[in-house]
């Protein structure tokens, strides 16, 4: 026989991995579950089965929470958690650190369970969940044991609720539970109805770890247990699904003050030059869409590939994928397994079946008859507009086209509505390093692609959702700045006789500022501005959502501004100091005419320290260069959020706009602030500052009127990136419910006051950046 016919006729043999202990474990427990709240398991109650996919076989009984007992978990994590943030980050260092240990003690255990429950193959449970799993508490024992020294100024947001989904099962567990925990917080987790078991086995190993009672609670059931939690008396809810359901989770929870980051979908592009090295970035391709199956939140569903080699990539892709094998997924050798459920499968069976007009290829090598098996599929030849190009799928389906240059694949990567991942192979450091910071996504892969890291935040944009998890950006996300909070006071304008006149021959109706030149309100309507005597001190427009479209264009028109450097931002921002100082009397004298308290000089005088600090940050809020466990490093490259919608503080008419104002701009966004309803003059005053300060047209642009209308406008502009609510009129739940259409960042003041004589500079700064992981492997 010679090599060759060995090689052709070779086969795998079966190779499967014992499930006795996992089904010891599951007969142990009686193979029914209650909850685990308050350290203990509850007796199992009403509920549903949980089935292994591959074979349709059932595995265990799993109980429906009531309220009663969602209620239960949340008491049980609130009394728990004061104790648990006062033991100190070495104390809970100390419990993550078991945890981790003991993880690893059982990984076998919890690879097998994975595998059964979720249809995975154990490849990848045994060598990617689970060591990813304890790397993820290991890694936040240490965030843990440094928090006191280095989140001095922060503190545990209190209860979290937890929602997770059933594609990666315990590592998504992980993901929540391990920062929230290291932070001081305490969690109630609610597992996917699909694939609850491995999180059972991880409550009982909070209890073999000794995890004080109440700090981990979970609770199981479906999609109505998860909304119980979303609206029960929790301080933050993190959320891993889809699209859908997050963005009804940002309209039930608009304007609780409760936190909130959502984790949600994507249609990420695999972007392959014609100078790649083709044979890796098949390998990749394999790992972006078929692993698990493709139901990764960041897969590589659409192919991108440079003409020139587009025929010979896709013919040893379809070689490729003809040695991918199917299979039970507890073989050793199987490339793909099951989908997570019949529900799953009929939806890609139906998204497939609705291709036209293209060529689908499938490959079923070893396919199972019985079972949730899927093929692994290509779909060549869809316009960029089809729905399959558009959708994500969440199944073993790529859908592929080409591009003729480098700024066409940028435009066809960046032709979607989601922004969570994005893979690029090239040989090229230099089109690689171009191309990565124009992609619209929270993660970029050069030359690899499904890379995670607890040191590396992960997180999407657009409409994949807010929010990072791992890095010190996923411990912001579950910790608050310390300090005393006051409620909010409104603070309505002053009135004034309509008879009122203004000092003779002055014309003192103020315009809007839109795109660097003044303009007149579309309304046609102004408004009186009183002093607090009642007196006349000009008029200004009223804004209505025409002057917001266009302030909103006139900003996407600056958008050159993103791509200036720190230096000159800070130049300009030092520009504009020098020009306010120079009218520091001024704009004083006009601020204690309209508020009358005599703290004009104060405010304009901190006015100026802000601009100084946004000016000093401009150039040195920098990311970080993360130690992940590869050859390689995963850079967190601070990006400009976008355009940046702000209603104003009424309180502080000047110092509240140029606090939000220039952190806001030194980053590289632009934005649209709508001036201090009560108080507006001294923003109308500002816009001579800001045409003699260089500032390019439109990376500013100021709006008066009614803080409701403007703000409910910019909440629902789908053009805009983020709405921040400082007006003294609580607008926190319309903003927040009008945001979910995009699923836009806000930030609001939830009915609490801001103290704007202290420097938020810091603050303003994280919520005008996104961070954007870039992964380059290096050497050999
Ligand atoms: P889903 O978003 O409904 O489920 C995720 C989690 O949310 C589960 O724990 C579920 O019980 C819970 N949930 C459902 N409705 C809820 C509600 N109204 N309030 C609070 N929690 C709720 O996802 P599903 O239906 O399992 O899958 C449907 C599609 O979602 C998939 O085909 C895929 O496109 C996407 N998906 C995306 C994931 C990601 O990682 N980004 C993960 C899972 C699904």
């Amino acid at each position: 026989m010679t090599i060759k016919e060995i090689f052709d006729t070779m086969d795998y043999g079966p190779a499967p991995e014992s499930a006795a202990d996992a089904f010891a474990w599951l007969v142990d427990q009686g193979s029914r579950f209650g909850h685990f709240i308050n350290g203990d398991f509850t007796t199992p109650g009403k509920g549903f089965e949980s089935k292994n996919p591959a074979t349709g076989e059932v595995l265990a009984e799993l109980s429906q929470a009531t309220k009663k007992d969602v209620d239960a978990a949340v008491k049980a994590a609130r009394t728990a958690q004061g104790p648990w943030a006062a033991m100190g980050g070495s104390g809970r260092a100390t419990y993550l650190y078991a945890i981790a240990r003991l993880m690893q003690k059982h990984s076998r255990l919890f690879a097998v369970l994975e595998t059964l429950d979720n249809g995975k193959p154990i490849r990848e449970s045994r060598d990617i969940d689970i060591p990813l799993v304890q790397r993820h508490f290991y890694h936040h024992a240490g965030h843990a044991q440094l928090m006191d020294e280095e989140m001095s100024g922060r503190e545990a947001l209190g209860v979290c609720g937890q929602i997770i989904p059933w594609n990666f099962p315990l590592l998504m567990l992980a993901w929540k539970v391990a920062p929230a925990l290291a932070m001081g917080n305490t969690v109630v987790l609610k597992p996917a109805e699909y694939t609850s078991l491995t999180a059972l086995l991880f409550a009982d190993i909070c209890r073999q770890a000794g995890l004080p009672k109440g700090v981990v609670n979970i609770v199981t059931g479906d999609g109505a247990v998860g909304e119980m939690i979303v609206n029960a008396d929790v301080d933050k809810i993190a959320f891993t699904g889809s699209t859908d359901v997050g963005r009804k989770i940002r309209e039930a929870t608009a304007g609780t003050g409760k936190a909130l980051t959502l984790e949600l979908g994507g249609k990420s592009p695999y972007i392959v030059f014609d100078d790649a090295d083709l044979d890796s970035a098949i390998e990749g391709l394999v790992d972006a869409i078929w692993f698990n199956q493709g139901q990764v939140c960041c897969a590589g569903s659409r192919l991108l590939v440079q003409e020139s080699v587009s025929e010979r990539f896709h013919k040893k892709l379809r070689a490729r994928m003809k040695t991918l094998r199917l299979g039970d997924p507890l073989d050793k050798c199987i490339d793909v397994g099951a989908v997570v459920d019949p529900v799953q499968h009929a939806e890609i069976t139906r998204l497939v079946a609705t291709a036209k007009n293209c060529t689908v290829h499938q490959s079923k090598v070893n396919m199972p008859a019985k079972g949730c098996f899927f093929p692994p599929t290509l779909i060549e030849g869809l316009s960029p507009a089809d729905p399959l190009m558009q959708e994500e799928i969440f199944g073993p389906v790529l859908v592929t086209t080409t591009f003729r240059t480098p700024s066409e694949a940028v435009e066809l990567a960046n032709n979607t509505r989601y922004g969570l991942a994005a893979t690029l192979w090239t040989e090229n450091v230099n089109l690689a390093l171009d191309i990565a910071p124009k992609l619209v996504a929270g993660v970029v892969w050069v030359n690899g692609t499904n890379m995670f890291d607890a040191a590396a935040p992960f997180g999407g944009v657009r409409e994949s959702g807010f929010g990072r998890e791992g890095g010190v950006e996923g411990l912001m996300a579950y910790t608050r700045p310390k300090g005393e909070t006051k409620a909010l006071t409104p603070i309505a304008a002053f009135e004034g006789a309509e008879a009122a006149t203004a000092p003779a021959g002055i014309d003192r109706t103020a315009k809007m500022y839109i795109g660097g030149k003044q303009a007149r309100p579309d309304s046609g309507y102004s408004k009186p501005v009183y002093g607090p005597k009642g007196n006349l001190l000009g008029h200004v427009g009223t804004g209505s959502r025409k002057d917001v479209r266009n302030a909103v264009e006139a900003a996407h028109a600056a958008k050159g501004w993103s791509k200036t450097t720190g230096h000159l931002r800070a130049q300009i921002l030092y520009y504009m100091a020098e020009n306010l100082a120079a009218r520091a009397g001024e704009f004083a004298a006009r601020i204690d005419a309209m508020t009358g308290k005599g703290e004009g000089t104060a405010e304009v005088e901190a006015s100026l320290q802000r601009l100084f600090s946004a000016a000093a940050w401009a150039d040195k809020y920098d990311g970080l260069a993360h130690g992940v466990p590869i050859r390689g490093v995963a850079l967190g490259m601070k990006e400009p959020v976008g355009t940046i919608g702000v209603l104003c503080a009424d309180e502080a008419p000047l110092l509240g706009l140029i606090s939000a104002m220039a952190p806001v701009i030194a980053m590289g966004n632009r934005v649209i602030l709508a001036a201090s309803q009560a108080f507006p003059l001294a923003a109308t005053d500002l816009y001579q500052v800001l045409e003699t300060s260089d500032l390019p047209a439109g990376v500013v642009n100021i709006l008066t009127g009614a803080h409701k209308d403007l703000g409910d406008t910019m909440a629902k502009h789908l053009n805009l990136d983020a709405v921040w609510s400082f007006s003294s009129t609580d607008l926190s739940q319309l903003i927040e419910v009008a945001s979910a259409g995009n699923l836009k960042r806000t930030w609001v003041n939830n009915g609490q006051a801001t103290d704007w004589a202290r420097d938020h500079s810091k603050r303003f700064l994280q919520a005008a950046t996104e961070v954007k992981t870039v992964w380059i492997p290096y050497g050999e």
